[in-house]
């Protein structure tokens, strides 16, 4: 079952206007959220992140933040499994074709369910794989747009080298991976790139930001260059799909001893700790 414009129906029968503008320039946004034991996980945190995509480029938001809720929580119901990510974008609707916006279009709405897929157990313990490249995106890329073409091709750079992510560099400096954010390990000292038109700002990203405090992992939010990142005692990927995941190669060297790392044990088990907790919470005001 997914919902589609205002109706609940079978994902064979919700079909869209081939001159739908997510269709024919990719004009619209989405969000993911991951939802535990049928709990949404930071549904409000995503919610506002869509909230500001669609103010970014300027889509009417088609529902209340009640609305929303109503909606994902209505269609997570209705899926057999526990776990699930629930995927959902609004675009600037069915007109024309012709780059100027269209006066009086009604967005178009689509939400899916799928089960959850995080990381096998093996992969979290081994570590990743990734490659790098240039980050050739445009410089919009705190807006999550449907227009994902520059992420797919980065993506295909490790599908093609056998890797789990690409880690993007943007004049010398790291960014974020092609569908992750990345944090990087040294000394003790964790590090990230502040939040800027150059990254999407994570939900995940927030969820470790207050696992290093609730932890005294030191934290620092400040441009991390290149080198950094090839020195870095650790890499950590994170998203509402990979949670946290190191990365123990790049570019075929080994990332500090080639495993991951004492805090990204750490992290990783707050993360468990924290989910849990929080979910306990959600459950029941749910
Ligand atoms: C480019 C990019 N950066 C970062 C993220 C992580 O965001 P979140 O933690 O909200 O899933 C994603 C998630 O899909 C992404 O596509």
């Amino acid at each position: 079952m997914v919902f589609l414009n205002g109706r609940f129906l079978p994902i064979e029968q919700a079909m869209v206007p081939v001159l739908d503008r997510g269709f024919i320039f990719g004009d619209g946004v989405y969000e993911l959220i991951p939802v535990y034991s049928r709990a949404p996980f930071r549904m409000d945190e995503h919610l506002a992140r869509l909230e500001r995509s669609l103010a970014a480029v300027r889509i009417k938001n088609p529902y209340s933040r009640e609305q929303w809720r109503g909606i994902i929580l209505e269609l997570v119901a209705k899926q057999p499994w526990e776990d699930q990510g629930v995927y959902f974008q609004v675009t600037r609707g069915v007109a024309k074709r012709d780059h100027a916006f269209p006066a009086g279009a009604e967005p178009t709405v689509f939400v899916m369910c799928n089960p959850l897929v995080n990381p096998p157990k093996e992969l979290v313990e081994k570590g990743a794989v990734a490659v790098s490249a240039a980050d050739n995106r445009w410089l919009r890329c705190d807006i999550k747009s449907i227009s994902l073409i520059g992420n797919c091709l980065l993506r295909q750079v490790s599908a093609d080298a056998g890797a789990v992510e690409t880690i993007l560099f943007r004049d010398g400096k790291l960014t974020e991976a092609s569908a992750s954010n990345v944090f990087v390990a040294k000394n003790g000292l964790l590090l990230s790139p502040p939040k800027s038109n150059l990254i999407l700002p994570g939900i995940t990203y927030d969820v470790v930001v207050e696992i290093a405090q609730a932890t005294k992992i030191p934290l620092e939010f400040r441009d991390v260059s290149e080198a950094e990142v090839r020195s870095a005692d650790e890499i950590w990927l994170t998203s509402s799909s990979k949670e946290i995941l190191a990365v123990v190669t790049l570019d075929g060297k080994p990332v500090g001893e080639g495993k991951p790392g004492a805090l990204f044990r750490k992290a990783y088990a707050g993360y468990q700790d924290f989910k849990a907790r929080v979910m306990r919470k959600e459950a029941v005001s749910a």
